[in-house]
């Protein structure tokens, strides 16, 4: 199908009126966007660069491509998971503001990997990453289009840390962005918005009750955080588990309690994964679980759980409801998977709210003009995003929410730049 000039691969072109209006409805909560937005259309910073973005496809996602799009940018996306499109927001990104997509809701692997050949033939110049799939197509099955590659940037935990690993091993070929190092990006974004969302997943998927369950959240970096802590919030009686003392110290201090996955696995009512790691929940957690258990999955790739092993273990498979796959053991204990595994937060629900991706974009926006500003000096390597720029995302968020902080009187400047006062 073509968009004007160009091709592109979705779901209905029909669904374009709901998704525009879903668009603008997220619009309203990303102020910080829209000012970024606005001096992209006077400067046009990005003016005539192709870039591609493999990002999920949200509402706040196509906020993201039409500020690049304001910039001057040549841009065209794909998606970053085969479940977490929104074909309506596809619809109105094609059909109201002429940006090619590639993404289908469901689409199986190959389709997803076409998607992404998609957005890779575009010949960018500028790629933006949620996970590393781009790169990682572009690095291994078009290594002669790299040389033509000024940057990218990358959006999530487990993308960044595939990048530091290539960057280590010396095989990466432009340099990288960590746009989720930002700390306007991880401190509220996975945090907040993982936390939020990833509840938010759960509870559209199954309507249960919160209150009174045993949740147990696997990983307490910062979406691990922002989950224990929510569903704290709702009355659940959260477990935590870690691998990293430091951070199990630190769920323990918040109130949480804190043990092995095998004696979490015979308690525990709900399960989630938020660790960035493979078969955090495999066969010997299967079978402790109670009757009923519910597993979900919030990290950013679903071998988090160890499915093929409870397909194994099951003698039946059926879906209960949308985004709910019944399991029933050899035993004749039922084992509820759902969204197949995939981040739960964008399979059933709408992924994070739009005030907090404001932050996270407005990194992207930013990031990709620092790329095209300074390509020729920037070497193969990841870099972290500028502290200036994440500093004027914190100013400008605080502004748009009608917030003054602090000033240093110029007696505190002095004294804090001293080192001579004492007792
Ligand atoms: N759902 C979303 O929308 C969303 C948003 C942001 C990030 N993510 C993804 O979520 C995952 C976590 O991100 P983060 O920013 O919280 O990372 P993080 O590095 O801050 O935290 C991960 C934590 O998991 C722990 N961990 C690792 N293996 C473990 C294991 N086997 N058992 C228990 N704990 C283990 C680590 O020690 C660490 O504390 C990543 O895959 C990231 O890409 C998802």
């Amino acid at each position: 199908m073509s968009c004007k000039t160009k091709s592109y691969d979705i779901k209905d072109l029909k669904l374009s009126s709901k998704g525009k209006l879903r668009i603008e409805w997220a619009d309203n909560q990303m102020p910080v966007l829209e000012t970024i937005r606005n001096r992209f259309k006077k400067e046009k910073p990005l003016d005539g660069v192709r870039l591609s973005a493999c990002l999920h496809v949200t509402t706040e996602t196509a906020n993201l491509m039409r500020t690049l799009k304001d910039g001057g940018a040549d841009v065209v996306l794909s998606a970053s998971n085969p479940l977490s499109t929104q074909d309506d927001v596809a619809a109105s990104l094609v059909e109201d503001y002429e940006i090619p997509v590639f993404a289908i809701k469901g689409e199986d692997n190959d389709t997803y990997y076409k998607h992404i050949n998609s957005a890779i033939d575009h010949k960018p110049q500028i790629t933006m990453d949620d996970g590393a799939d781009v790169i990682s197509t572009l690095h291994s099955d078009k290594p002669e289009q790299t040389k033509d590659v000024y940057g990218r940037t990358e959006e999530t935990t487990i993308g960044v840390i595939r990048l530091n690993s290539m960057a280590e091993q010396k095989v990466l070929k432009y340099p990288i962005i960590a746009v989720n190092d930002a700390k306007t990006k991880h401190l509220f974004d996975n945090r907040y918005g993982t936390g939020q969302s990833t509840i938010d997943g759960i509870l559209r998927a199954t309507n249960i009750l919160f209150s009174g369950k045993t949740v147990v959240v696997f990983g307490y970096g910062m979406c691990g955080r922002g989950v224990a802590t929510r569903a704290k919030g709702m009355g659940a009686n959260v477990i935590v588990i870690e691998i990293e003392p430091l951070n199990a110290l630190q769920a323990v201090m918040d109130g949480f309690r804190v043990m092995t996955s095998i004696e979490a696995a015979k308690v525990g009512d709900v399960f989630i994964t938020v660790t960035g790691d493979i078969h955090v929940l495999r066969k010997e957690h299967f079978e402790m679980m109670p009757d009923g258990a519910i597993l979900a999955n919030s990290g950013h790739f679903d071998v988090e759980l160890d499915i093929p092993s409870l397909e194994k273990m099951s003698k039946s498979k059926r879906r209960i409801r949308d985004f709910v796959d019944e399991y029933t053991l050899k035993s004749g204990k039922k084992i509820y998977l759902l969204g197949e595994g995939r981040l739960i937060n964008l399979a059933a629900a709408e992924g994070h709210p739009a005030s907090v991706m404001d932050m996270s974009f407005a990194n992207q926006a930013l990031a990709a003009e620092f790329i095209y500003k300074n390509h020729n000096e920037l070497e193969k390597k990841v870099y972290t995003v500028p502290e200036d720029i994440d500093k004027e995302i914190a100013r400008l968020k605080l502004e748009s929410m009608d917030i003054s902080i602090e000033k240093l009187t110029p007696e505190q400047e002095k004294y804090l730049s001293s080192w001579e006062i004492g007792t």
